[in-house]
C-alpha cells in the first residue's frame, strides 16, 4: 500500500482548514494552499482558534498546539504541493475550478501522488478524467466541523485502484476518522439522504406547516438531531447548500433535489448563513433569532 507521510490540502476555507488541522494533529507534515494571502490567513486563524479551544478545555497543551501549527505550512503557490503523497482538494464546489486545479497539480506532482477530492456532490469520475492518473484518484468527503465529525466517505470510481482506495481509507483512519465506502453517485451516501431532508424543511416552512424555530425544535427534540434543518443549513452555508442542490438536481432530475425558491432568494441576497452573519437566523446580536428577510 502507498505510504502517506506528506499531505497537501488545496483550499483553506471551512473544510480545507479543518482537514489541514486533523492532518497536522495526526502528525502529518501538511502543506495547505489558498488563492490569496488574505484567505490563507483567515483559514489558518480558524485552525488556531480551534486548537486554542482544545487547549482551553485541557485536551492538549499549548506546546502540543504549537507543534501541530508547526506542521502546517501555508502557501499561495502550487509548487510546494509537488512532493506530497496525497493532495486533498477542498476548493469551491465548481467543476471547472476543480478541473483546473487538478490539471495543474497533475503536471506538477510525482506519479505516485494520490489525488483526493472533498467534493460533496460533484462526480469524482469527471474530475479524475481530466488527469493522467484516474487510478490514483478518490473522493474523501469530510464533514463540518471536520475536527469534530467522525465520518469520512471514501469514494471510488470505476478507475480507482485497490491500492489507492486502501491508502485513502488508511489516511482517513490515520486522521482519526471512521471511513465508509461509497459509490461515485452525486451526494454519495450522506448528502443523498441529508439534502432532500433539508430542502423539504424549507418547503414545509414555505407551505406554512410550522415556524423556522418549531421545525428546528421538532427535529432536535423529536428525533435527537444535534441541530434542526435550518440551523444546520446556516452552519453548512446556504450558498454551499444551493450549489449542492443544483448539482444533485442536474444529476438526478428529481424534484426532491431542486432548490426551493426561498433558498435561491436568500443566496441571491447574500444571506449565506452563519459565515455571512445571517441566513435563516440572524446572528448579529450574538443570539440566533429568525431573520427579518425570511419572515417578510
Ligand atoms: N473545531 C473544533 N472543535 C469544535 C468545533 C470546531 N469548529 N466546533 C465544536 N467543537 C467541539 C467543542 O469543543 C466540543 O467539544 P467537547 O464536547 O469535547 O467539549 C464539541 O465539539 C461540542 O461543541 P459545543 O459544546 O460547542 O456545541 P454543540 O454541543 O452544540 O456541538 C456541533 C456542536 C458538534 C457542531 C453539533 O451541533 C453537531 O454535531 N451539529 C451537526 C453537525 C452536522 O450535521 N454536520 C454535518 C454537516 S453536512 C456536511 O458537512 C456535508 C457537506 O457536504 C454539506
Amino acid at each position: 500500500m502507498a505510504t502517506i507521510e506528506k499531505v497537501g490540502v488545496l483550499g483553506c476555507g471551512l473544510m480545507g482548514s479543518g482537514i489541514a488541522q486533523v492532518s497536522a494533529q495526526a502528525g502529518f507534515d501538511t502543506v495547505v494552499r489558498e488563492v490569496s494571502q488574505e484567505a490563507l490567513d483567515h483559514g489558518l486563524a480558524a485552525v488556531h482558534k480551534s486548537l486554542d479551544r482544545a487547549v482551553k478545555k485541557e485536551k492538549m497543551t499549548a506546546e502540543q498546539r504549537d507543534e501541530v501549527l508547526g506542521r502546517i505550512h501555508g502557501t499561495v503557490e502550487f509548487e510546494p504541493l509537488a512532493d506530497r503523497d496525497i493532495v486533498v482538494e477542498a476548493v469551491v464546489e465548481d467543476l471547472s475550478v476543480k478541473e483546473q486545479v487538478f490539471g495543474k497539480l497533475d503536471e506538477l506532482c510525482g506519479d505516485e501522488t494520490i489525488f483526493a477530492s472533498n467534493t460533496s456532490s460533484l462526480t469524482i469520475t469527471e474530475m479524475a478524467s481530466v488527469t493522467a492518473r484516474p487510478d490514483r484518484f478518490v473522493g474523501l468527503h469530510f464533514f463540518n466541523p471536520v475536527p469534530v465529525m467522525a465520518l469520512v466517505e471514501v469514494v471510488r470510481t470505476g478507475f480507482t485502484s485497490d491500492e489507492t482506495f486502501d491508502a485513502a481509507w488508511g489516511f482517513a483512519e490515520a486522521v482519526g476518522k471512521r471511513p465508509i465506502a461509497c459509490r461515485d453517485n452525486s451526494g454519495f451516501i450522506v448528502n443523498r439522504l441529508l439534502v432532500p431532508y433539508m430542502l423539504d424543511a424549507i418547503r414545509a416552512y414555505e407551505e406554512g406547516i410550522g415556524s423556522i424555530e418549531d421545525i428546528d425544535q421538532g427535529m432536535r427534540l423529536g428525533c435527537g438531531y444535534p441541530m434542526g434543518p435550518f440551523t444546520l443549513g446556516d452552519f453548512v452555508g446556504l450558498d454551499t447548500l444551493y450549489k449542492i442542490t443544483e448539482i444533485m438536481f442536474d444529476e438526478y432530475r428529481e424534484k426532491r433535489f431542486a432548490p426551493p425558491p426561498l433558498l435561491k432568494r436568500m443566496v441571491l441576497a447574500g444571506q449565506h448563513g452563519r459565515k455571512s452573519g445571517a441566513g435563516f437566523y440572524d446572528y448579529s446580536t450574538g443570539e440566533a433569532v429568525v431573520s427579518d428577510f425570511v419572515k417578510r
